[in-house]
């Protein structure tokens, strides 16, 4: 019995012109840990406190590697239909970029996701980041069949935000938090099915199997 089998969902991919996001096998995983080990705040740039994304941000290699592959693993071992999020690898042009996240608690309820995502330092302000968030939609309102998208970002990191703003997302509110010892606002975002502008032309998802739909909480077509 292959893996995708009995986990249906390491089987998603997502196309678009721009980017392909899929699960990661084991040699791609490692590539990935690499990635995020490498860094993926800029140190120059102090407008963010940094969004503590799976706790490797501060640390060294292979420490940093192995606490990104924990962070990646206990998404999986923690999986449920009624609560899940998966990292799906980036790649443009045959080249890993970066991870978008999307999430869900009660999908086949709220039909709500969250999407959350990084790209490697390297490959960041080239348009990336707006691609991948475009393919995750794609899959969420196009696949899943989702009502709202969410996302959140702290007031000062720009770039998050102007990803969010240019893809038609509404302000819903501010959450205030503590990062790094400081007093900090989260804007929180949403992005309404109604709303949502995204061409599917070139875009395909494979691997959307009755499977994976039950792991995810999703209605059969
Ligand atoms: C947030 C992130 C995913 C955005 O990806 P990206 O590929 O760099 O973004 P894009 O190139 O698609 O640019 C998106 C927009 O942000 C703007 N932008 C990018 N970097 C910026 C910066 N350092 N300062 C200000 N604006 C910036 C771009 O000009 C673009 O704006 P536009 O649509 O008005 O042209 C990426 O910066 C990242 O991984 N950051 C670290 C992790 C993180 O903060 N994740 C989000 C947590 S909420």
């Amino acid at each position: 019995m292959e893996f995708v089998e009995v986990w249906p969902v390491v089987g998603l991919q997502v196309r678009t012109p721009d980017v392909e996001l899929f699960v990661p096998g084991e040699g791609t995983l490692v590539e990935v840990a690499r990635l995020a080990a490498a860094g993926i705040y800029d140190p120059q740039n102090h407008y963010l406190p940094r969004t503590p994304v799976g706790g490797w941000e501060d640390c060294e290699s292979p420490e940093a590697e192995r606490r990104f592959l924990r962070y990646y693993w206990a998404a999986f071992a923690d999986w449920r239909p009624e609560r899940w999020n998966l990292m799906l690898a980036a790649k443009v042009g045959g080249v890993l970029v970066g991870v978008q996240e999307i999430g869900a608690q009660d999908f086949a309820v709220t039909r709500v996701v969250s999407t959350g995502s990084w790209i490697g330092r390297a490959y960041q302000r080239a348009g990336h980041g707006k691609a991948m968030r475009r393919a995750v939609l794609h899959l969420a309102f196009a696949g899943l069949g989702a009502e709202r998208a969410d996302t959140a970002a702290w007031a000062t990191n720009e770039p998050s935000l102007a990803v969010s703003a240019a893809l038609g997302y509404q302000p819903n509110g501010t959450t205030t938090r503590a990062a790094e010892g400081r007093r900090v606002d989260q804007i929180n975002l949403t992005l309404r099915r109604a709303d949502w502008r995204g061409s599917s032309d070139g875009c395909s998802i494979t691997g959307l199997s009755p499977g994976a739909r039950a792991m995810l909480g999703a209605p059969m077509p």
